[in-house]
């Protein structure tokens, strides 16, 4: 009962890129195997909708996309529940619930939120209630599962500390009923928030700068191809730049001694490439061949993996049916003591 509670999950509206990889998938796999926490990883199709209310097409689609990743990185349904946001009503119920503890003030202020509006073109002529209040829905779906730790990216930061705020009020109102979260993010900044392949801050879908878990090898090969360098490291013989360089942050992140013993020997590890390539005489060519070889050597487990799965999506479906009935049973007994809090207990 005192087991550490994991809650996490990813809005279904496209395949999963290193980015999710590195940023929270990967740490994901390792919580799941310690066997210390017990995990919930949800598919939130219903948070997906609320900037995609017009195709919920392409919502339904990558539900079995992201399922897919999830698999093939290494998430277990023997050891975490996977289910699908919308499958648990209690989250909406308690979504409800919650909206009444906080103010319009309040998420208007919320960042991640405020970038996101500014970001769509399509909000321009007005943001749907639903999308300015997931922060709420966000908070249910954290307290539904009683979670203790929320591992996430940078950009969710905003939301754990709402959730935090929403925990502290309907406890302080109601009496002690919903559990405080806490957000854990990858102790590596670079990996918490990696560029994509044009050197973009984010790597995102609408950005076209992803490499995809689903890559084929000529894909990611050709994706190294075009990869951001230093832009004034035009002869071998300059001196190069590592730090803005997105061929050096993906190394910085992939790259292991393995790695170098494997495919480039005459460097031991990280630290020689770098001091090389500052030094002048080493070329974009050499250095981007070795990251192709990194990656491949990475993803084409995971990409084999997904292929074997994606071979049967009727038994990839059924495993998320079982896993949202599972989940339910938790959300459930949560939303039944905050009735009970609240007073709404009105026949038992
Ligand atoms: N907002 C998250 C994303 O965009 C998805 C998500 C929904 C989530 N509910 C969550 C993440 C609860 C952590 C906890 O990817």
């Amino acid at each position: 009962m005192s087991k550490n509670i994991i809650l996490t999950g990813d809005r279904p509206t496209g395949n999963l890129h290193i980015g999710h990889y590195v940023g929270s998938l990967r740490k994901r796999v390792e919580l799941q195997n310690s066997g210390k926490y017990e995990s919930f990883i949800m598919i939130a199709d219903a948070q997906a909708l609320t900037d995609n209310a017009e195709t919920p097409e392409k919502v339904r689609d990558n539900v079995l996309n992201v399922a897919l990743d999830y698999l093939a990185v290494g998430l277990d349904p023997k050891k975490s529940t996977i289910f699908i946001q919308s499958q648990i009503p209690e989250l909406t119920e308690l979504t409800f619930f919650y909206s009444n503890l906080v103010t319009v003030a309040r998420l208007q202020r919320n960042p991640t939120v405020k970038s996101e509006i500014e970001q769509k073109e399509k909000f321009k002529t007005g943001v749907p209630v639903g999308f300015f209040t997931y922060p709420i829905s966000q908070a249910a779906d954290i307290t539904a599962f009683n979670a203790t730790v929320v591992p996430v990216g940078e950009d969710q930061l905003p939301m754990l500390e709402q959730t935090r705020e929403i925990v502290h009020k309907f406890n302080s109102l109601y009496g002690e009923t919903l559990i405080m979260p806490n957000a854990m993010v990858p102790e590596n900044s670079t990996a918490a928030r990696l560029p994509g392949i044009d050197g973009n801050s984010k790597m995102g879908k609408s950005l076209g700068n992803a490499i995809y878990l689903c890559d084929d090898a000529e894909t990611i090969a050709a994706k190294v191809k075009t990869m951001f360098t230093d832009p004034k490291h035009l002869r071998v013989e300059d001196p190069g730049n590592t730090t803005d360089n997105t061929v050096f942050i993906y190394l910085s992140i992939f790259a292991t001694p393995e790695h170098f013993a494997t495919f480039l020997p005459e460097y031991k590890n990280y630290d020689e490439l770098t001091a090389h390539y500052e030094r002048g005489g080493l070329g974009d060519v050499k250095v981007k061949k070795f990251l192709n070889e990194v990656l491949q050597e990475t993803l084409r487990p995971i990409r084999e993996r997904r292929e074997k799965f994606a071979k049967d999506p009727k038994a990839v479906m059924e495993m998320l049916q079982n896993g949202s009935i599972a989940a339910r049973k938790v959300a459930f007994e949560t939303t039944e003591r905050v009735k009970r809090a609240m007073k709404l207990n009105y026949f038992n």
